[in-house]
């Protein structure tokens, strides 16, 4: 399992995530979102200061329960569980907020997680994250991520009305320091 502490430490006073930002312009309702692999929750805390109602924070790492103590906040519900143990109910969720988690989840049945998460939204429901591209550095054997070609990664959203997709290639760095050729499929798409 990754240890998400160094990167944890570096996104703790980042502003929200400026996709998240934009996603919300195009939410009709604020009853429920679901802020998945959620990490320091602060897209959770952005989207309950923007007044949703109740968010749900997904994530497997343990620390997050700390983070969630510091927000205090009874509309945030914390789930600390695998994606893969997650219940998607049909029609239930106002916004998914994926912020640089979907491809966590690896690449055996991704199509079918990102089908439940779809069938989760409720109509007018929106979805905002990233995909990881096929040329993307951590694309060796061994890392068990999922990547997607362009056309791929549109495909996964192909019954969704995409209002933003945008296709990021470049050299960066980690949260450690550490160079990394960054491909990323960014996208806000709307049921
Ligand atoms: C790159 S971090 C992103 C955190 C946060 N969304 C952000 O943008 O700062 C990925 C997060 O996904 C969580 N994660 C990774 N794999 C997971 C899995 N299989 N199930 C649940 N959470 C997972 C990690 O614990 C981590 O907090």
């Amino acid at each position: 399992m990754t240890d998400w502490k160094t990167y944890y430490k570096e996104h703790l006073s980042r502003p929200p995530s400026p996709l998240l930002v934009k996603a919300l312009k195009f939410c009709k309702n604020k009853d429920l979102a679901l802020d998945l692999g959620a990490g320091t929750l602060i897209e959770s805390k952005f989207l309950l200061d923007s007044g949703f109602k109740k968010v749900v924070a997904v994530d497997s790492s343990p620390e997050v329960e700390t983070f969630a103590k510091e927000i205090n906040d009874k509309r945030l519900e914390v789930s600390i569980i695998q994606y893969k143990d997650l219940i998607l109910l049909p029609d239930s969720y106002d916004l998914i907020i994926a912020q640089f988690a979907l491809p966590f989840y690896g690449p055996t049945d991704f199509e079918l997680f990102i089908g439940k998460l779809i069938s989760s939204l409720k109509p007018d429901g929106v979805f905002a994250g990233q995909f990881f591209g096929n040329r993307d550095d951590w694309k060796v054997k061994g890392k068990n991520l999922a990547f997607q070609t362009i056309d791929e990664a549109k495909r996964l959203l192909k019954d969704l009305k995409v209002e933003v997709f945008s296709e990021k290639e470049a050299e960066g760095t980690v949260a450690s320091g550490e160079a990394k050729h960054w491909h990323v499929f960014h996208f806000i798409a709307i049921k």
